[in-house]
């Protein structure tokens, strides 16, 4: 391999590998998959009967998805949806909505 070409392929393996590990939007990325029932960034829409995620204390909400993904905590769609989370995206997430205002 010539070296422009070396060069080249060390740059492309650093900058694809920093990416993934450090991506800024991915905690709001992976919340915005909540938004469907929980709205916009956890700003539950008015009369929805939907808890709002925005401001909430955040160990109170990882305990709660926590709690949903063991399957201590009763629900009716939110252990599946807890379970295809990692405990690292789960803190993630509580961490996004904790900071929502
Ligand atoms: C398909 C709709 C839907 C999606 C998507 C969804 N939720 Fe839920 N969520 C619910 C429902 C419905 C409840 C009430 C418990 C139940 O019946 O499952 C709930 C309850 C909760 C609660 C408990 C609220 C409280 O204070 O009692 C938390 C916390 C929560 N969801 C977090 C999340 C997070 C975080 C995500 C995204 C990873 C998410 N939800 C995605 C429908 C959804």
């Amino acid at each position: 391999m010539k070296l422009p070409h070396l060069v080249a392929a060390l740059c492309l393996a650093v900058t694809a590998g920093g990416v993934a590990a450090q991506d800024p939007n991915l905690a709001r990325n992976l919340a915005a998959t909540c938004a469907n029932c929980h709205g916009t960034d956890g700003k539950a829409a008015a009369g929805a009967g939907m808890e709002a995620l925005a401001g909430a204390d955040k160990e109170k909400l990882l305990q709660k998805i926590r709690e949903f993904k063991s399957g201590v905590r009763p629900a009716t769609i939110m252990q599946q949806i807890a379970k295809g989370y990692t405990d690292a995206q789960l803190e993630l997430i509580a961490s996004y909505f904790a900071a929502q205002r």
